[in-house]
């Protein structure tokens, strides 16, 4: 069946269509219930199913003939380790790592919070709860204690398991000292942390609190997988929303399960056997669904990579990859190339290297900007595609269907809707535009299996964030339009989120610091088009009367604030004091104006503004 059909019955009849693709699965109690509505007015997928996400991942391969192919490969150029994991080596460690989980108290519904660089033991650690039925919440490394803290403070974790520190290029970053902190910080600290040790830093343990990864496992007795309801939570995933909370998406069991299954093939053209690369981190949902979870339930080979595009040693590092590991699609993000590209401009190191395994290269985290597509279409003479996808949905809303029937690539766009997801674009009304008009993304509900039901401890949040705007449809935050060919593009978010390097942020969140500090009366902040980064930060502060603070101390001592209570990852460097924010007469702030004026764009000062000479003094800020 081509696409067009595909997508037609998927939107249809979605009952009919999702009902097909949980059959793939192997439940231990098959759904009669396909969709639903639960008592907070959530859809919901196969409510009435049971399965385990970790069985289904693992033991179903071992009993069904894959035993012995690898599931895992984790390459580190940090280290210098590569290592290869089979199914059943890789069953058996997530079984025994479940019997830690157990013997310290953790069962169905418990939360853990894991906070750990890029090594097998994060994998093996979030398929240990799902094994038991606990939910986890992955925390990037790029994130600093206050941050932990917020998320063990919402998740409120019976335990945190952490290594003793991560690598970034050359340099070693201690993880435990945050944690420590985190959990001096927070209100609902975790009953007991979980150390791995690595080889070039031992942390120092706290009578108490922390216990020996190691000393546990050696003693553990390994885990059954635990049945589970499909609409039970498998994990929680914070992410930036536009205040300074960041939101906890909640994950099911069921519907991941199947939509990311279907995915593999659908989306990404991957067969069981085949190797599949995900360069991205466990932190983020791209690592979540794609090294973690859908390759393996898909029995294919996942790589997991503890490194960098760059330095880690060369601007060659995805191709040698890609050649030793014979991964036949890879999935980064598009500043990951631009990163390369800045480096290896004419790819000369790619010469070097055999990359006849790769028939797709996939593009995600933010638009693939049509100068780096080109760049990496010539270079790689093999399709080049984005696709468009959030957190909150678990896997591509829109992509290029390549396990379904294959479409031309157009530069700049996401190209078609993924089955299940009803796209429509709307103005601030709710209107339906015409073709080529660009207006807010939202899709229709009911969203397909494995997108978001609810935010953590707050349906309320849920509803107001995604539900309440257009009732009936899912606001997805981004702003984009169809082309005459039925093809999606998607131009940037339109609330106050932001893209720095491929990670999420927001500027909330980083107004709050700022506007935290004694010399601060108040702030905005906004973010600047970066060639490398996407967009970066940019701040501006109004300092209380009276103060008198050099410009350039004020900046260091925000920028030292940022980096330490949000963390290194929001790449925050530039604080500009001015004399007054430009606001509209009801007092909001026009970040979208400022963010024009940042950007060389033409703009207008609306008719709202109160006073439009403010806008000259941004300028002349930015100009300085
Ligand atoms: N733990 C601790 N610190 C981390 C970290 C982690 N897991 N990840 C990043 N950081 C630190 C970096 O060391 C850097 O610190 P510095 O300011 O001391 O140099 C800072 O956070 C900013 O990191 P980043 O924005 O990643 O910059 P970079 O120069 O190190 O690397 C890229 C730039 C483009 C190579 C890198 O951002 C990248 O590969 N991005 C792809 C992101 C991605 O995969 N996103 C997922 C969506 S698919
Ligand atoms: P995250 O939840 O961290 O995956 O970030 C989701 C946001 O990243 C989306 O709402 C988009 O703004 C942006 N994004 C991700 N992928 C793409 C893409 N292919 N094209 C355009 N924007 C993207």
């Amino acid at each position: 069946m081509e696409y067009s059909d595909r997508y037609q019955q998927s939107i249809a009849q979605p009952e009919t269509f999702w009902k097909q693709q949980a059959e793939e699965i192997d439940w231990y109690k098959k759904p009669s219930t396909i969709l639903g509505v639960d008592e907070l007015g959530s859809d919901r997928w196969f409510a009435d199913g049971e399965l385990n996400t970790a069985y289904l991942a693992l033991d179903y391969h071992v009993e069904n003939g894959r035993a012995e192919q690898t599931a895992l490969i984790y390459d580190s150029p940090v280290t210098n380790t590569v290592e290869q994991y089979s199914y059943r080596e890789l069953r058996d460690q997530v079984a025994c790592f479940a019997g830690v989980l157990r013997e310290q108290g953790i069962g169905k519904g418990d939360r853990v919070i894991i906070y750990m660089p890029m090594v097998p033991q994060a994998l093996v650690a979030m398929y240990a709860c799902a094994r038991l039925g606990a939910v986890h919440s992955v925390v990037f490394g790029g994130f600093a204690a206050r941050e932990l803290a917020i998320r063990i403070d919402d998740a409120k974790p019976k335990l945190l398991l952490a290594a003793s520190y991560g690598i970034e290029v050359d340099k070693v970053i201690p993880y435990k000292p945050l944690v420590d902190q985190a959990v001096e910080l927070a209100e609902f600290p975790p009953q007991r942390c979980v150390i791995l040790q690595r080889p070039q830093l031992k942390a120092e343990m706290i009578e108490g609190q922390d216990l020996d990864w190691q000393a546990l496992t050696s003693r553990a007795k390994p885990a059954d997988p635990v049945p589970v309801k499909a609409t039970d939570p498998l994990y929680i995933l914070y992410t930036s929303g536009t205040t300074g909370k960041p939101k906890g998406v909640v994950r099911d069991n069921g519907g991941h399960a199947v939509a990311l299954k279907y995915s593999m093939k659908a989306v990404y053209d991957i067969n069981p056997g085949e190797v599949f690369w995900a360069a991205s981190d466990i932190g983020w949902v791209v690592g979540h669904s794609y090294i973690i979870y859908a390759p393996l339930l898909a029995g294919c080979t996942t790589l997991m990579y503890e490194g960098k595009p760059v330095r880690t040693p060369d601007a060659g590092a995805f191709w040698r990859v890609i050649e030793q590991h014979k991964v036949k699609a890879c999935f980064a993000a598009p500043t990951a190339f631009r990163a390369i590209k800045k480096e290896d401009p004419e790819g000369a190191l790619k010469q070097k290297y055999d990359l006849s395994s790769m028939t797709n290269l996939f593009l995600a985290g933010e638009r693939l900007d049509p100068p780096t597509y080109y760049w990496l279409k010539e270079l790689c003479d093999i399709p080049v595609i984005d696709h468009w996808w959030q957190t909150e949905t678990g896997w591509a809303i829109a992509g290029n269907p390549m396990g379904i029937s294959p479409q031309e690539t157009k530069a700049g766009s996401a190209t078609l809707p993924s089955p299940g997801f009803n796209v429509q674009i709307v103005d601030e009304t709710g209107k339906s535009l015409p073709t080529g008009k660009q207006g807010q993304v939202v899709i229709k509900r009911p969203l397909p299996p494995a997108c978001l039901p609810t935010l953590w401890g707050d349906h309320q949040r849920f509803i107001e964030s995604y539900m309440s705007e257009f009732p009936g449809y899912y606001l997805t935050g981004d702003g984009g339009y169809f082309d005459e060919e039925g093809y999606l593009f998607i131009m940037g978010r339109t609330d106050d989120v932001i893209n720095v390097a491929g990670h999420r942020l927001s500027t909330g969140e980083i107004e709050e610091v700022i506007a935290s500090h004694d010399a601060v009366a108040e702030c905005a902040v906004i973010s600047q088009n970066d060639a490398l980064k996407g967009e970066l930060p940019i701040g501006f502060a109004v300092l209380k009367d009276g103060v008198e603070l050099n410009p350039v101390q004020l900046q260091a001592e925000v920028v030292a604030k940022v980096r330490n209570d949000i963390g290194p990852i929001a790449c925050f460097k530039q604080l500009m004091v001015v004399k007054r924010l430009p606001k509209t007469r009801s007092g909001k702030i026009l970040r979208k104006t400022m963010k024009s004026i940042a950007n060389g764009e033409s703009y207008s000062a609306p008719g709202t503004i109160d006073d439009p000479v403010v806008l000259d003094e941004i300028a002349e800020a930015l100009d300085n």
